[in-house]
């Protein structure tokens, strides 16, 4: 098999030039890492997981006129996706407070927000990804007004977008962080939500009983990162929900 060429690589996933001009093979790695990667991990099976879910909510939201980077999955951990130019940002929606939001301003986790909360974060590893307000974001040119104004409303999309899918398997949608890019045709240019959607991403709360269902297990120590993330699969359909594995021919009358 021909080598292709890596274009960057990741904590989570490697970025390979695509078969056409303009498009990138997205590999999702099993690493789990945390705290600006302090904490690191090998989950197997993790990348198999997010790459499935990614495609359930990418496909899902081109499917309702949001746009995303997403092409089609080509195997177990690799999709195809358009490449794009990605703003320096972390785009985060929150519903509930918890995290970080709750340490810095010290609001109990599970407190419900009067709206929803969007925040942006400065994607720089060494920097430790700080948050930073409108103001930073123009003044340095990571985007103009125009492109937060429209990276608002997409990223308030998504958000109305999971919470009902999620709502609808018994799960709450706290908090989830987007990376948004931009597309050129030409001399237009559009916004795209890019990276990936999945409990790497998001806080996903169980409604009944409160379990965390997201990174938060691997952040926090709370049992099995692969458990949590293959309920979330199962409960969405992405996995099938009892797989038996026969060990006899039985027959079907
Ligand atoms: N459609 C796309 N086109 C170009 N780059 C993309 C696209 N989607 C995601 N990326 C970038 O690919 C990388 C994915 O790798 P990964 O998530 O493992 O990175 P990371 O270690 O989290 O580092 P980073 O701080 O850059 O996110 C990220 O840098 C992300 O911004
Ligand atoms: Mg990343």
């Amino acid at each position: 098999m021909a080598r292709r060429k890596k274009i960057y690589e990741g904590k989570a996933k490697i970025l390979y030039e695509g078969p056409e001009p303009g498009t990138l093979v997205q590999y999702f790695k099993d690493d789990a890492t945390a705290f600006n990667a302090e904490k690191h991990d090998v989950i197997e099976g993790k990348g198999v997981l997010n790459n499935r879910l990614s495609e359930f909510f990418m496909s899902g939201l081109n499917a309702i006129g949001v746009p995303t980077h997403f092409i089609k999955r080509i195997n177990m951990r690799e999709q195809l996706i358009r490449q794009v130019e990605i703003i320096p940002l972390e785009v985060v929606v929150r519903n509930t407070a918890a995290g970080s939001m709750s340490k810095r301003l010290g609001i109990e986790e599970g407190t419900p927000l009067p709206r929803p909360i969007v925040e942006f974060y400065y994607k720089d590893d060494g920097l430790g990804d700080p948050l930073v307000t409108e103001e930073h974001i123009i003044a340095f040119g990571w985007a103009s007004q125009q492109d937060l104004d429209d990276m608002v409303a997409l990223a308030l999309r998504v958000n109305d977008f999971l919470s009902g899918v999620m709502m609808a398997v018994g799960i709450k949608l706290v908090d989830f962080k987007i990376e948004i890019g931009r597309i050129w045709d030409g001399d237009y240019m559009r916004l795209v939500v890019a990276d990936e959607i999945s409990p790497d991403s998001c806080r996903l709360w169980d409604i009944k009983t409160g379990a965390h269902l997201d990174k938060d297990v691997f952040r926090r120590d709370l049992g099995s990162l692969t458990d949590a993330y293959t309920e979330v699969a199962k409960r969405l359909g992405v996995l099938p929900t009892n797989v038996t594995h026969p060990t006899k021919p039985t027959l079907i009358n």
